[in-house]
C-alpha cells in the first residue's frame, strides 16, 4: 500500500475486542480490507497484542482516530460515548440497550457534531420498520429465543433466582417493554433496543424473552404493523463460537455499516 492511500484513509478504532470487536478488526485487517478505512488503535482491557494494533485508553481511541466502533459490555459505553463526543467523532454502536439504560448518552450527545450509527446486529427487517415509522406503527413486538444457557448471569435471572437448567421445555421468562427487557437482558435484548430505536420507542415496543432447551440458537421474530403493512420477519442465527450471548450476524452488521460509508449506492 502506497503511503498516500493511507493518509486518505479514515482512522478507525475499536472499543472492544472481544467476539464482535475482534470479527471487525479482522475484515479492517483483511487483505480485501474496508474502502477508505483503516484500523488505527484498539481498546480493550486485555491487550491483544497478536493483533499488532496498539491498544489504548478512550480517550486517546477518540482523539486519535476520526472514527470509533463499540463492541464493548454496555455498562462501558457511557465512558466511551463522553471521549468519543470530546472529539466530535461518529460513533458506531452495537450495545443499543447502552441506549435506552443510560439515556444521559444522548443528552450529552447534543451538539457536540458527533453521530450515533446503530447497525441491525442480529435483527433484519429494520429497513422496513423505519419505512413504516413514517407511516405510523400501531404494534411493533419482537419475541427472542435462545437455548436457556445464554441467559446466565443476566439480572433478571438472578433477581428471579430462575432455575434454567430447570427448564425442559420452551418458557416464556419475561414479558415487558423494551426498556424493562433492556434492564432485565442488557447482553441479550440489543435486539429489541435496536427495533425499539428504529420504530415506536423503547415504552411502547413489546418483548417476549424465550428458553427453549431445544433451541441450537438465537432466534428473534418481530411484527410490526401500521393501517397499510404488515411486516413478520424471522432469523435464526447459531450463536457466536466466542460468545454463545452473541451471534455470528452482529459482527457482519457493523461491517456491512463501515462498508456503507463509502459505497456509491447505499441500499436500505
Ligand atoms: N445489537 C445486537 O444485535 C447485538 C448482538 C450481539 C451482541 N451485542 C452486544 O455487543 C457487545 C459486544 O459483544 P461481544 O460478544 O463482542 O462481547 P465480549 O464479551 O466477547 O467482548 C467484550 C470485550 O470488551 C472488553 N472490555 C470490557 N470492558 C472494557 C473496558 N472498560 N475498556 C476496554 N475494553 C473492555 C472485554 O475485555 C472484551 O474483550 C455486547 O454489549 C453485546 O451485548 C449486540
Amino acid at each position: 500500500m502506497r503511503s498516500s492511500d493511507t493518509l486518505l484513509k479514515l482512522k478507525v478504532g475499536v472499543a472492544g475486542v472481544g467476539a464482535i470487536g475482534r470479527a471487525v478488526c479482522r475484515a479492517l485487517l483483511s487483505d480485501e480490507g474496508i474502502e477508505g478505512l483503516i484500523l488505527h488503535r484498539i481498546s480493550d482491557l486485555k491487550g491483544h497484542g497478536d493483533m499488532s494494533i496498539q491498544n489504548a485508553d478512550f480517550k486517546t481511541l477518540a482523539r486519535e482516530c476520526d472514527l470509533i466502533v463499540e463492541c464493548l459490555p454496555a455498562t462501558q459505553v457511557p465512558a466511551l460515548a463522553d471521549a468519543a463526543f470530546e472529539y466530535g467523532r461518529p460513533l458506531t454502536l452495537i450495545s443499543s440497550a447502552a441506549l435506552l439504560l443510560y439515556p444521559d448518552i444522548l443528552e450529552k450527545q447534543k451538539g457536540t457534531g458527533s453521530r450515533i450509527y446503530v447497525p441491525s446486529g442480529a435483527l433484519a427487517g429494520l429497513d422496513g420498520v423505519k419505512a413504516m415509522k413514517e407511516m405510523g406503527i400501531e404494534r411493533s413486538l419482537i419475541a427472542s429465543t435462545k437455548p436457556p444457557k445464554g441467559f446466565e448471569g443476566a439480572p433478571y435471572v438472578v433477581e428471579k433466582a430462575l432455575d434454567l437448567a430447570g427448564i425442559t421445555e420452551k418458557t416464556l421468562i419475561f414479558s415487558g417493554n423494551a426498556l424493562d427487557a433492556s434492564r432485565a437482558f442488557p447482553a441479550n435484548v440489543n435486539v429489541a433496543a435496536t427495533l425499539s430505536l428504529a420504530g415506536i420507542g423503547p415504552e411502547k415496543t413489546r418483548v417476549e424473552v424465550w428458553a427453549d432447551p431445544a433451541a441450537k440458537g438465537n432466534t428473534h421474530e418481530i411484527s410490526v404493523s401500521t393501517a397499510f403493512s404488515t411486516l413478520n420477519v424471522r432469523i435464526e442465527n447459531m450463536p457466536d463460537p466466542a460468545n454463545p450471548k452473541s451471534s455470528v450476524l452482529a459482527a457482519q452488521s457493523i461491517v456491512t455499516c463501515l462498508r456503507d460509508m463509502s459505497r456509491a449506492i447505499v441500499i436500505g
